[in-house]
């Protein structure tokens, strides 16, 4: 199993390019079981969650054609996937492969959508936390599709077709919502969606979906109106940014010090992580080309921060703000509102040196002078880049464990920030 070696105390300085969005692109990817026609994706990053969805798309019989870097391409151009889905072979998504990655459970919606029936394995528990489907059914139930479970599968119906219907959700899901354009864009009928997720990530599918013939209005606000139509057709569509790793690589060059250009970051996609950020003490300015993030003498101020669904602070954020904060000149708080147990970084920051106390929902951090390198492992992406981040500002060796969490999500981590002046790389075996 490969890990990272860090030795800490470097500045970074210089650029990273930022990758397209995961969350944006597992959604679409599976928007492409909607059509029988080629769905074209660009700035798709090369990441391990993009290849086990190419696999489990790959079950239902979508033909993916990866292609390759095209002349005048740079080397950080992301991926372009050609999705397929002519000839849907099965309508089953089998447990061995949901339960490697939660979000391929959303395939349930447009199986069920074009084809009248899904079956898909319950994804299980998680490493941040319980993560139940019940809205993501309820989203289904509402639509006109029979649901039965039985031998952990989900087993959704609809042989006439979904209809569209009222979706009031009684709490902000991403995955809720992402399931309710899907199977509503091909309903008969009108759908309303209130209290819909505003994340940035929902209104680039949404505008996917639109490209492909769907008619959806309001992505983006917390009501969203999708008129169904019978059929949908191919598209192009270039993947956003992505703005988790975007505010990673600010946290850790506040965490640092140093002058990065986030190259092709958008700012409005993270502006309360960037507000926090500026808060800490670190300078932000958006460029021409992307978002510059500095910090140079100035200490790090301690902020209070609870995470939100969008616009407010993500929680795919908190960890690596709670490792930044590790080090600030006084006593923070962050209160995780998301995922109950989303503080598995706690106690391997603790490793390293940072003061941080527990209570509920809600981090105590007292910053310390100086983190130490350690043996550490995490078990999730997010809390895995956090311990790199608190790594690159500790002193001597830290070891990074079960990497394969940060290939989920990063693409390239070590080069990146190997480009930018750290002391980072990756051990085989
Ligand atoms: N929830 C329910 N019932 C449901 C669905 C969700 O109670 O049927 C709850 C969840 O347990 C949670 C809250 O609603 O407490 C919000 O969950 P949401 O559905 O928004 O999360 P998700 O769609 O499963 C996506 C991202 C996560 C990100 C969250 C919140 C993808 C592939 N995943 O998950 O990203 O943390 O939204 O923004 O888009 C990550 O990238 O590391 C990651 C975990």
């Amino acid at each position: 199993m490969d890990r990272i070696r860090i030795v800490g105390g470097r500045h970074l300085n210089g650029t990273i390019p930022i990758s397209g969005a995961k969350n944006a692109t597992l959604p679409l990817m599976i928007a492409g079981l909607l059509t029988d026609q080629t769905v074209i994706l660009d700035n798709v990053p090369r990441l391990a969650d993009v290849g086990l969805l190419q696999r489990i798309l790959g079950n239902h019989g979508v033909d993916i054609m990866v292609g390759g870097k095209r002349p005048g391409d740079t080397e950080y151009k992301g991926q372009t996937l050609h999705i397929s889905a002519a000839n849907i072979v099965d309508t089953t998504a089998p447990y061995e492969l949901v339960s490697k990655m939660r979000a391929s459970f959303w395939v349930i919606a447009p199986l069920v959508a074009r084809m009248g029936q899904a079956k898909v394995s319950m994804p299980g528990g998680c490493a941040i936390g319980t993560r139940p489907v019940d809205l993501l059914l309820m989203v289904l139930e509402r639509l006109g599709a029979a649901i039965d479970i039985d031998g952990g599968y989900v087993i959704a119906r609809a042989p006439r077709g979904l209809k569209g219907g009222e979706i009031v959700f009684p709490k902000v899901t991403v995955g809720g919502t992402h399931t309710a354009l899907m199977a509503a864009a091909l309903a008969d009928g009108t759908t309303v969606i209130e209290n819909a997720a505003r994340e940035p990530e929902i209104v680039d599918v949404a505008d996917c979906l639109n490209k492909m013939g769907a008619k959806i209005s309001g992505a983006g606000t917390s009501r969203i109106l999708v008129k169904g139509v019978a059929k949908l057709g191919g598209a192009r569509h270039s993947v956003l940014p992505d703005r988790i790793e975007t505010g990673t690589y600010a946290m850790a060059v506040a965490m640092t010090g140093g002058d990065v250009t986030l190259e092709g970051a958008r700012p409005e996609l993270l502006q309360a992580a960037l507000d926090v950020l500026t808060r800490a003490g670190a300078d932000v300015a958006a460029t021409n080309t992307g978002i510059r993030i500095a910090r140079n003498g100035a200490g790090i101020a301690p902020v209070e921060v609870v995470t939100d669904p969008f616009p407010g602070f993500p929680t795919d954020l908190q960890a690596q703000l709670m490792a930044l904060m590790t080090r600030a000149k006084g006593t923070s708080r962050i209160t995780e509102t998301i995922f109950e147990n989303r503080f598995m970084h706690v106690q391997e920051l603790v490793r390293l040196g940072a003061h941080i106390h527990l209570d509920g929902e809600t981090a105590t951090i007292e910053g310390v002078d100086k983190l130490k390198g350690a043996p550490v492992m995490a078990t999730d992406l997010r809390a895995s880049v956090s311990l790199v981040i608190a790594a690159l500002a500790a002193e001597g060796e830290t070891m990074v464990n079960r990497v394969y969490h940060l290939d989920r999500g990063f693409e390239r981590l070590e080069d990146k920030l190997v480009a930018c002046g750290a002391e980072i790389a990756r051990i085989s075996g």
